[in-house]
């Protein structure tokens, strides 16, 4: 992939308008994630909760289930926009470690990139190494 600015900031924005779909009454904590493709198809993802609570799926990996049940296989990277519920947020909002281990499957951790919003204007940038380093990949299994 080639990044540039703009194409992390298109990436951004479309995690910025997953977020409005976010399912998340009982945390009021509203995330919205856009993962890209290698050919340059972009998938949405909100998280979902649950009223017993352990059902319920992040947005990193509702995106990914999403792009993967419909085929894909080479990502480039996401963006990912949480916040408190009704607000904008303005602090990133960090992969949780089972998002990272579900990136680590699917991602080459050298180049896949991780877009962290903290506005509309503003974000950081990751690759998922410096976010799992030595991560897990399945080598060594029977
Ligand atoms: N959440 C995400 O969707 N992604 C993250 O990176 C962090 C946490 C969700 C899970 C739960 O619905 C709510 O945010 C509060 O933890």
């Amino acid at each position: 992939m080639n990044w540039d600015r703009a194409k992390e900031k298109m990436l951004a924005d479309a995690a910025a308008e997953a977020r409005k779909r976010a399912y998340a009454p009982y945390s009021g904590f509203s995330v919205g994630a856009a993962l890209l493709t290698e050919q340059g198809k972009i998938y949405t993802g909100c998280n979902v909760e649950n009223a017993a609570f352990t059902p319920g799926c992040c947005a990193e990996r509702t995106a990914f289930f999403k792009a993967v049940s419909e085929g894909e296989h080479d990502f480039a990277g996401i963006a990912i926009v949480g916040g408190k519920t009704g607000e904008e947020p303005s602090a990133i909002c960090p992969p949780c470690g089972v998002c990272r281990q579900v990136m680590q499957e699917f991602c080459d951790p050298q180049t896949f990139r991780i877009i962290l919003p903290s506005g509309s204007e503003k974000w950081e940038v990751y690759t998922l190494a410096e976010l799992l380093p030595l991560g897990f990949g399945g080598q060594g299994k029977i």
